[in-house]
């Protein structure tokens, strides 16, 4: 589950935290380049956020027009502008075009915590591309960004993305009953929790 969210407390930059860094990022990895959303990426994230099997989980009905990822794109900006979330395109080496994002929001900088969301196009998947951009993703949070925590939150029954999480690291840390109504079905939440010293970084 995840989406762009607007906290009003935590648009500030913080002596714990630096937020300023969330406009510069750009992570490399062995298959992948993970940089900031751009206007540009429009069809290809309708692609994404049309895609009937990736959106099986997500928080909201897949896509049915170019304007609602027009739309998601000028929010996104906006708030990377305004230093209250993150979204991150996932393309190839081959090619910058967008197969996937990666998301930061509900950043709370005093509490050095924040939660991700990710999806990636149904016909990248089972390749380990977003363990290689998640791992890279979360090194940046904790050591960059000097997170203390990160969070996640996902439809129990999403066993892909329960795999991803624990290889990663994140510990179940409790279930929150019927959290979402999408599209009239009612759903729980898992939720997931991973601190920089659990995987050996001092923040
Ligand atoms: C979750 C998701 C990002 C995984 O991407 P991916 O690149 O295919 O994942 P990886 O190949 O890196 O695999 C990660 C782990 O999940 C496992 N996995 C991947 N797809 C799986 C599936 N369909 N069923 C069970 N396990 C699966 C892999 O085997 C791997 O674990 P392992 O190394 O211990 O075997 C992708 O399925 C997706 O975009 N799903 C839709 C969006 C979504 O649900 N996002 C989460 C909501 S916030």
């Amino acid at each position: 589950m995840n989406e762009v969210t607007t906290l009003s407390d935590s648009s500030q930059t913080t002596d714990n935290m630096s937020i300023r860094d969330l406009k510069s990022v750009s992570l490399k990895t062995r298959r992948l380049n993970i940089r900031p959303l751009q206007k540009k990426d429009c069809n290809a994230l309708f692609k994404v956020y049309s895609d009937f099997k990736a959106m099986k989980y997500w928080n909201h009905s897949p896509y049915e027009t170019i304007n609602q990822a027009q739309l998601h794109i000028e929010k996104v900006l906006n708030s990377i502008e305004n230093n209250t979330s993150l979204k991150l395109a996932m393309v190839q080496h081959s090619s910058d075009e967008l197969i996937g994002t990666i998301n930061l929001f509900n950043i709370h900088p005093e509490s050095r915590r924040a939660e991700i969301g990710y999806i990636l196009s149904s016909s990248f998947w089972g390749q380990g591309l977003m363990s290689e951009a998640l791992s890279a993703f979360i090194d940046y949070c904790f050591e960059t960004l000097r997170l203390n925590r990160l969070e996640a939150e996902i439809n129990p029954e999403n066993e892909a993305s329960s795999r991803l999480l624990k290889k990663c690291g994140f510990k179940v840390e409790g279930l929150l009953k019927e959290r979402w109504i999408v599209d009239g079905k009612v759903t729980d939440s898992e939720i997931y929790g991973l601190l920089s010293s659990n995987i050996g970084i001092k923040t």
